[in-house]
């Protein structure tokens, strides 16, 4: 396994021990780290909700484990009274955050481990459910560094490669999805240059992506979101690699705002443009991108810098933080089983109707 030497000077995204979950605070990076504990569903919650620990596959395991926070009260409650509250507590714990699939993948998985479980005490399902947590962490960390493998052939010596918001291994509890091919190359030595948007306007590109890849002695070259399509224009972009929250069945997705306008220009400047996502992304009941719930965040986030007012006061204001880009932009999916191409409909479907 070679994540762990790779990531060697990163701090882990979330630790399960002792029956408690840590989570890094996303919120303070690059500035200080700090992890905090999160002991009851309401911290884990407002966690989420707070991008406290955010990225698809990060919501997703954190979720699982903050099923088990939230469920740690009612371990001695009747075996009856416990399954009803965990639907209850999985249903709080899934409207922490509306766009990104892992969250409801996560705890979908969790219920149904409780519901093939035939426990007869509330303290042997609890601990079925951190069994099946620790399984979805350690299963998060492999599909990354399979996402990595298969992508590897993307990244030529000597190019320049642009990527958008953090799909990185803070993202994740391994290597990342966009963020995989890039370490898996520069371990074996390859040269390459990545370029991070700065991602507006929460700075997850700034703030994560240029860090990781930072402290991982990646060249890595931070940017403004706005320069994208100039760069391209330059020949400075030879490849566009980001990641997902949810991938449509007919292979629209979504993922942080300002994608789809890379994917335009990627489209007129003749960049691929590649997706990485594991399985756990495939929302294969959602037909098209337009049916994906885009979450709205509050207008403090987009006039202010920090602590610092940069609008007028009153001014209207849109934060959506997602939007959707069409399949018929996207040159290829980077997945756990290999790299899918048009038609998305047809082989996302026979990829992973039944893999997953
Ligand atoms: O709002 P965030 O920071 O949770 O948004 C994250 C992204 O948009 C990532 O690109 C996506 O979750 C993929 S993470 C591997």
């Amino acid at each position: 396994m070679i994540a762990p030497s790779l990531l060697s000077n990163l701090p882990a995204t979330l630790v399960w021990e002792d029956d408690t979950l840590r989570i890094l605070d996303q919120r303070r990076l690059p500035g200080e780290t700090v992890v905090e504990t999160v002991a009851t569903a309401e911290a884990v919650w407002r966690a989420i909700h707070e991008l406290r620990v955010r990225g698809a596959p990060a919501i997703g395991v954190a979720a699982a484990y903050g099923l088990c926070v939230a469920m740690q009260p009612y371990r001695d409650t009747a075996i009856d009274a416990f399954r009803d509250r965990l639907t209850e507590r999985a249903a709080y714990l899934d409207s922490a955050r509306p766009t990104a699939v892992n969250l409801g993948w996560g705890l979908k998985r969790m219920l149904s481990a409780a519901q093939r479980h035939n426990a007869t005490t509330s303290l042997e399902l609890y601990d079925a459910l951190v069994a099946e947590a620790r399984c979805i962490h350690e299963e998060d960390r492999l599909l990354c560094e399979q996402i990595g493998r298969h992508g590897l052939s993307l990244i030529k010596p000597n190019m320049g490669v642009l990527t958008h918001c953090n799909a990185g291994a803070l993202a994740t509890t391994g290597l990342g999805t966009a963020t995989a091919p890039l370490y898996l190359a520069h371990h074996e030595g390859r040269p390459f240059r990545v370029y991070a948007d700065e991602t507006r306007p929460l700075l997850q590109g700034a703030r994560l992506t240029a860090y990781e890849l930072q402290v991982a002695g990646i060249d890595v070259t931070l940017i403004t979101d706005g320069m994208a399509a100039s760069m391209m224009s330059q020949g400075l972009i030879d490849l566009v690699i980001v990641g997902a929250d949810r991938v449509a069945a007919n292979g629209d997705f979504a993922n942080k705002i300002g994608t789809l306008s890379l994917a335009i220009a990627c489209k007129h400047f003749n960049v691929p443009f590649y997706v990485a996502c594991p399985s756990s992304t495939l929302d294969l009941e959602t037909p098209d991108g337009r049916s994906i719930v885009i979450e709205e965040r509050g207008a403090a986030e987009v006039t202010s810098f920090g602590a610092r007012p940069t609008a007028p006061t009153g001014i209207k204001v849109r934060n959506p933080a997602f939007d959707v880009t069409p399949h018929t932009l996207v040159t290829g999916y980077v997945t756990e089983l290999g790299i899918v191409s048009e038609p998305y409909g047809q082989n996302l479907a026979s990829m992973f109707g039944a893999h997953r």
